[in-house]
């Protein structure tokens, strides 16, 4: 049984365990009955520092008075009337808002959704229609989501796949690239050094294990529609790919014909410190899926392709609710406030948060790495720093007690704890959170 900070809570998730699916994924019992900002309280009354957003989807913060203006104006002109098959100013104001930040310089356009998973849905559909061809690769750590499509690219854990066969079967993983674990930097190695492809890292290793061994071995490359990849690895356990990976993947697509498919639905949106984390990286993909922080908490969706590829007839896909006029409207006031100050702040205490854990790591041996970029931040709990063996139980601990202190936290992976607060979180809380987070380590 969960420890619990108030009966009230106590009693809402017996009533819950009643008559709610058991699939959810709870940690901790935090039962909310309001928020503001980074803030949050649960319905004993009991204050908490968020630091999950909801995982990663309250980017302006709990009910920032603009996005619930928005909201409410819009609500008291009329709630739904489907993009699908009539037009309504807000959608398409967003769609050209959206288009505007895409980080493609080809002009773009935009196909709305209600969920993460159902951007990838259509991203996949569209690069089969766009290309004519049906294969895939997608990465192990991976997570896209859980309908039948994007489940087939999911792979983080057997949790998600255990008993829901057959889902698409053109799906083939090879290992992220994760610097702190590479698995195949000597991948290549065996060539002669002068060879203009030998690896020089674990990005440009697993790239060449895509071309030699996945494209020459298993899949014939003028067959493969595309590469769905996170441009840092979101459930997979915050992981950062170095530098050389994307160039590299940009490259081998580009010979081949294959569209880069990115999956920024967490970590889109300004969490990095700009729109999109590919940004950081210096290519341009072929199709984005984005969703969680792009309407601050209403459900909403996107993908975003090159114009060129966007060649699919009417009826080819589309949704009832994708683009519900409410939802446009808080994504038009969540950009409006990302853009205005909140990427920067993104960038600057995501700099202060990274800098106070690194020093953290230096004196508590069990975090084995910090990494992340902006406020997309995970610190790897390990049992010692020789082994690096991972200490599941130890960060399930920590999250645990960090809520029972007040501090909302999630896991990612098998042993890495995130933290992603809001993009206007201050240096102050970011303090408050790290005294608990050190307390409860501390303990442990
Ligand atoms: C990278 C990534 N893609 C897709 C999804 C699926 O999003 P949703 O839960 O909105 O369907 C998630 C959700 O966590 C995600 O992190």
């Amino acid at each position: 049984m969960p420890e619990f900070r108030g009966p009230i809570a106590q009693s809402y998730v017996e009533r819950d365990c009643q008559v709610v699916s058991p699939s959810y994924t709870r940690g901790y019992p935090f039962v909310m009955a309001r928020g503001q900002g980074t803030e949050v309280w649960d319905v004993d009354g009991n204050r908490y520092l968020d630091f999950s957003s909801g995982v990663a989807v309250t980017a302006t913060g709990h009910s920032h008075p603009d996005v619930v203006r928005a909201i409410k104006d819009q609500a008291e002109k009329f709630l739904h009337m489907s993009g699908t098959d009539f037009y309504y100013p807000v959608q398409i104001e967003l769609a050209e808002y959206l288009t505007r930040i895409a980080p493609m310089s080809e002009p773009s356009q935009v196909f709305f959704t209600n969920s993460g998973a159902e951007s990838i849905e259509a991203a996949i559909k569209l690069a089969l229609y766009a290309t004519n061809r049906h294969y895939f690769i997608a990465f192990y750590g991976a997570f896209h989501g859980r309908t039948m499509g994007a489940l087939a690219f999911t792979a983080s854990k057997p949790v998600h796949r255990s008993y829901f066969i057959p889902t698409m079967p053109s799906v083939t993983h090879v290992p992220y690239p994760n610097p702190y674990r590479p698995v195949l930097s000597g991948y290549g190695c065996l060539h002669p050094p002068d060879d203009s492809l030998h690896p020089q890292d674990e990005g440009e290793a697993v790239v060449r294990y895509i071309e030699e061994v996945v494209l020459g071995r298993k899949l014939p490359s003028d067959e493969v529609a595309g590469i769905l990849v996170e441009p840092i690895q979101g459930e997979g356990g915050y992981v950062v790919p170095p530098p050389s990976f994307f160039p590299a993947l940009r490259k081998l697509c580009d010979r081949h014909g294959i569209l880069l498919i990115l999956d920024e639905v967490q970590s889109g949106m300004g969490r990095t410190g700009k729109w999109f984390a590919i940004e950081h990286e210096g290519v341009e993909p072929d199709i984005i899926a984005i969703a969680k922080g792009i309407a601050s908490g209403l459900p909403l969706g996107a993908m975003i392709a090159r114009k060129s590829l966007m060649t699919w007839p009417s009826g080819a896909h589309a949704s009832t609710f994708g683009g519900n006029p409410v939802s446009c409207a808080a994504s038009l006031a969540t950009l409006r406030l990302l853009e205005r100050e909140m990427m920067d702040n993104a960038t600057e205490m995501g700099a202060y948060l990274m800098r106070r854990l690194r020093e953290m790591m230096t004196r508590y041996p069990i975090i084995g790495d910090v990494r992340g970029r902006g406020l997309m931040v995970g610190i790897e709990i390990i049992k010692d720093p020789v082994s690096k063996a991972r200490d599941k139980v130890l960060r399930d601990r920590i999250v645990h007690n960090a809520f029972l202190h007040g501090l909302l936290l999630l896991g990612a992976g098998p042993n890495t704890v995130r933290l992603v607060p809001p993009l206007n979180v201050t240096q102050p809380q970011i303090d408050e959170a790290l005294t608990i987070l050190t307390h409860v380590i501390e303990a442990l």
